[in-house]
């Protein structure tokens, strides 16, 4: 099944609970949550104790992304603030097994995390115990930025890896989504779709509802 995560990075945070009760109206099941800490990445962006609020309030399936160094540091603090799913970057760390299996303790679903400039068939080692794959198509770090076209051929490369293995492991694609070019993505292999600017600019609502009705009929022709 296909699936929207819409970022809250976009979002109007004077009225974030609200603005995520839409998406769920509308009929987004997830909420991308995007971790910054300014080091990975330049920007900082918001942590625990915001998760936490927002745990109490929504039954949305919480997809954190955590663009930090460190990763294997921070897993328990945003399992025990309600994640559902952590994903770490591959880059972030010396040690990806050991991010993996600091997930996999918390009981949450597992994601990584490639940068564009990273070789997909880094992924090799780690396939198997992948809830999901995050192919970025920018480069971490801010919302808005342009789709990276050779992020079409990353992605329906990682597809072919997984379908070698048998897996039919969830393909996240990030950055530069919007209704005009997510037939591209979907058509290549992703699975979950992350769209910050395209859902939280203008109405919301119908932003939402736009992907998820087109969601079903690309599922319905598939
Ligand atoms: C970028 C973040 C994205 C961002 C996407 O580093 O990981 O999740 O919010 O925003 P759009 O959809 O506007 O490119
Ligand atoms: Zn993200």
């Amino acid at each position: 099944m296909i699936k929207l995560a819409p970022s809250i990075l976009s979002a109007d945070f004077n009225i974030l609970g609200d603005q995520m009760a839409e998406t769920k109206r509308a009929g987004a099941a997830w909420a991308h949550f995007d971790v910054m800490d300014g080091s990975f990445v330049p920007q900082i962006s918001f942590g625990n104790p915001v998760l936490k609020s927002l745990r109490k309030n929504t039954d949305l399936f919480l997809d954190v992304h955590l663009m930090v160094v460190n990763p294997e540091q921070k897993i328990r603090s945003f399992a025990d603030s309600g994640a559902d799913m952590i994903t770490f970057h591959y880059e972030a760390t010396d040690d990806p097994g050991a991010c993996i299996a600091a997930i996999e303790e918390t009981g949450k679903k597992v994601g990584m995390a490639i940068k564009p400039g990273t070789p997909v068939e880094v992924i090799k080692p780690f396939m198997h115990r992948l809830d999901m794959l995050l192919v970025m198509t920018v480069e971490p770090g801010f919302g808005g930025q342009k789709y990276i076209p050779a992020s079409t051929r990353r992605i329906a490369e990682a597809r072919r890896m997984f379908d070698e293995y048998g897996l039919d492991t969830d393909i996240e694609v990030d950055g530069g989504i919007k209704r005009d070019n997510v037939d591209i993505v979907l058509n290549a292999g992703a699975t979950v779709i992350v769209a910050g600017s395209a859902v939280y600019s203008g109405d919301v609502y119908e932003n939402t509802k736009a992907f998820a009705d087109h969601f079903k009929e690309w599922e319905a022709a598939h």
